[in-house]
């Protein structure tokens, strides 16, 4: 039931010699991708100027030129790498590959370009580049760039998961009293019901502490490396966790719905953990339900 809307891991048996170079190549991809994101904010903070903004659902769910820059150089070079692939992009830009045959794995990368707008707008240096392939609508391969740090995050089905090459692992705490969480906020939070704030509160009550650093790609990277315990979210899509849902995977974490289930895509729900944590994570949020 759990995982009605979910995808089944498709057999990628067939596709694993080819994901090192797929990874190799997206690793390329978004370190371009973040030299766009780390000139374009050296430039607003040096100038002290506002990005040319526009908003999207609301005024508090700006895009910027740099959105969009970052966007165009990705489209076309995962177009140029990989033409039989199919590109979801936030803003827009996408690419429809040639129809798969019979049998033949679909490949589609969800992109978000800018991961951390308000940030990057506001002149704090916590965003991301993240470039997720779904195949057979199942999360395989990821890439998480934060070129402000420099880090590379970067994992592919069965490879495990690495930060600047290093191997890494999600952390062993086994009780929320002594876990870091992290979290974030839909944009249409200040209108709607559905707004994560009673399992904030929740959380914080039984944690060290809950953060929101507004960056989702990253949240879930700061799981897999064990800076942070776990992560959760609502109203989040493809775009903001195909990436990371891998990474996560691969550095040992768990990753579900809010039910346990792995309709993270269809519900528009995820929890991330470091896999202890997840039973008691999950009866926390179906406890502060509204
Ligand atoms: C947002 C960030 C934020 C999360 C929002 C996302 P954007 O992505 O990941 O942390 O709370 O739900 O939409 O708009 O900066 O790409
Ligand atoms: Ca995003
Ligand atoms: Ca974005």
């Amino acid at each position: 039931m759990n995982d009605f809307f979910a995808p089944a891991p498709p057999a990628l048996e067939a596709l694993c010699p080819s994901l090192a170079h797929i990874l190799e190549q997206a690793v390329a991809i978004a370190r371009g991708a973040g030299e766009i994101l780390r000139a374009g904010f050296a430039q607003l903070t040096t100038q002290r100027a506002a990005p040319e903004m526009r908003f999207k659902s609301s005024e508090f769910d700006p895009v910027t030129e740099f959105d969009h820059r970052s966007e165009a150089f990705i489209v076309a070079a995962l177009q140029r790498a990989f033409p039989e692939h199919r590109i979801v992009g936030e803003e827009g830009g996408a690419y429809a590959a040639p129809a798969a045959g019979d049998g033949e794995l679909i490949c589609e990368w969800h992109v978000d370009p800018l991961d951390g707008t308000v940030n990057f707008a506001h002149g704090f240096p916590a965003f991301a580049v993240s470039l997720g392939l779904l195949v057979d609508g199942w999360p395989t391969l990821g890439v998480v760039y934060d070129p402000m740090a420099d880090e590379m995050f970067s994992a592919a089905h069965g490879m495990g998961a690495t930060l600047n090459g290093r191997p890494i692992r999600v952390s062993t705490i086994d009780a929320l009293g002594a876990a870091l969480l992290n979290t974030g906020f839909p944009y249409d939070c200040h209108v709607s019901e559905e707004n994560n704030f009673a399992h904030f509160i929740a959380f914080q009550r039984l944690t060290q502490g809950v953060r929101r650093v507004g960056s989702a790609a990253l949240d879930l990277c700061t799981v897999a490396c064990g800076r942070m315990d776990g992560y959760w979210e609502l109203k989040i899509k493809p775009h903001d966790i195909a990436a990371g849902i891998v990474i996560v995977r691969e550095a040992g974490g768990t990753v579900t719905d809010f039910a346990g289930g792995q309709a993270m895509f269809a519900r528009q729900q995820v929890v991330a953990s470091n896999g202890r944590l997840h039973a008691a994570m999950l009866e926390v949020l179906r406890a502060s339900s509204v």
